[in-house]
């Protein structure tokens, strides 16, 4: 384990998205003398609501992109980290135009891992298991730090890219970098287009949940506030220069996820449709978190994966308003997707 570092004034990017945001929840709730400005260029997936309500000492948020390399000059200097969310993070998007992708993923990273490197801010960098690819279903591996990079679409691949850049920013300019993988992330503020989210909504609003392929595929599924504490024990713990795999042995396949949610909200099991399988459709992901465990000693608190989807279903079913406005462009863009 590494000297403890305490940071007081951070910067989390993409701190109005899913996770980023569930991260500065975390952040005010947990580490009291911890100052937060989140970057966040309100993209479809960025909502300031998600940080609505937190103390105004605590939180400011800056509307801009992580592109803008003039921007990061005024405001990265006095910050003692950069935690980094920000990206498009969507497969199907991906698939549908992989551009923006490129820009944010790729461009973005790039022009932050240049400002820690100006103004010698700690790094941490968020990245996923998908720079994996995928495995069989019957392989008994799972994923650790020494697997190879294999990513499958063009958002995974984007990824990737970002976390080889992190590598060589690490190496050759000395940046204080860490990265972390994680596997899939679920909760509250998670935008409607995403698997679990999409079909509560769908049940809500009287729609059949839509089920990709043969619905075999399996996710390996944490509780975001997870991620969260995962990440700070990364920040303040973690080895310069390590990857970290962050993962609570949640594998499930997409069905029983889609029937576990059907029998909560009251439906039967087979009402849902099968739709298009995703083009290059991943199989399995697996984490072993075990040096993230051992070497750092976290462990995640949501073990209860029926408990936290009970939670999360409550959570759409009481933040209507949330998500109803973003609902019907959503499902238009999938069905002309057939999906
Ligand atoms: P999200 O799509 O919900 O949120 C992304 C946020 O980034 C939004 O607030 C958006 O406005 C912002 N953003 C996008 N482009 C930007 C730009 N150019 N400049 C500034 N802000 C920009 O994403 P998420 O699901 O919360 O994922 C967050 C991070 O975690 C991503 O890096 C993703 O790769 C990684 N990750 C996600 C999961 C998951 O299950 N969702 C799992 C592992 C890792
Ligand atoms: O593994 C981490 C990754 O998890 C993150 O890097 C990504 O940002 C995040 O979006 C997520 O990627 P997935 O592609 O696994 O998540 P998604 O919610 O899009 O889909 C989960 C699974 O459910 C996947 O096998 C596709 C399937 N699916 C998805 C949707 C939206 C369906 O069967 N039906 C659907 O309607």
């Amino acid at each position: 384990m590494a000297e403890a570092f305490e940071p007081k004034n951070i910067i989390v990017t993409g701190g109005c998205g899913f996770i980023g945001s569930n991260f500065v929840h975390h952040v005010v709730n947990e580490h009291p003398g911890v100052h937060v400005t989140v970057l966040d260029k309100l993209t479809y997936a960025g909502n300031p609501e998600n940080i609505a309500g937190l103390p105004e000492d605590r939180v400011e948020l800056v509307v801009g992109d992580i592109c803008d390399a003039e921007l990061l000059d005024r405001i990265v200097p006095g910050h003692d980290a950069i935690v980094h969310y920000a990206a498009e993070s969507h497969n199907d998007n991906s698939i549908a135009n992989p551009e923006p992708f490129l820009r944010t993923n790729v461009e973005g990273t790039y022009c932050l891992l240049e400002a820690a490197r100006k103004y010698d801010v700690r790094y941490h960098h968020i990245s996923t298991d998908e720079v994996y690819g995928d495995l069989a279903l019957d392989d008994p591996a799972r994923f650790t730090e020494e697997t190879p990079y294999h990513p499958s679409s063009p958002y995974s691949s984007t990824k990737a890219s970002s976390d080889l850049l992190v590598r060589a920013w690490h190496r050759t300019f000395g940046v204080r970098a860490t990265i972390s993988n994680c596997s899939n992330n679920y909760g509250p503020y998670q935008h409607i287009e995403k698997f679990i989210p999409r079909q509560i909504t769908n049940i809500l609003e009287g729609i059949r949940p839509k089920l990709y392929g043969d619905g075999k595929n399996v996710r390996d599924w944490i509780h975001t506030d997870d991620h969260s504490s995962a990440v700070w024990t990364i920040l303040t713990k973690g080895v310069i220069g390590e990857t970290y795999l962050i993962g609570a042995d949640g594998e499930k396949s997409n069905i029983d996820v889609l029937r576990a949610i059907l029998e909560r909200m009251g439906k039967d099991a087979d009402d849902f449709d099968w739709v298009r399988d995703r083009p290059g459709h991943d199989r399995r992901y697996a984490i072993d978190s075990t040096k993230l465990r051992r070497e750092l000693g976290w462990r995640p608190k949501h073990t209860d994966f029926s408990e936290g989807l009970d939670q999360t279903i409550a959570w759409y079913t009481e933040h209507r308003a949330w998500w109803e406005g973003a609902k019907a462009a959503t499902e238009a863009k999938y069905a002309a997707q057939g999906q």
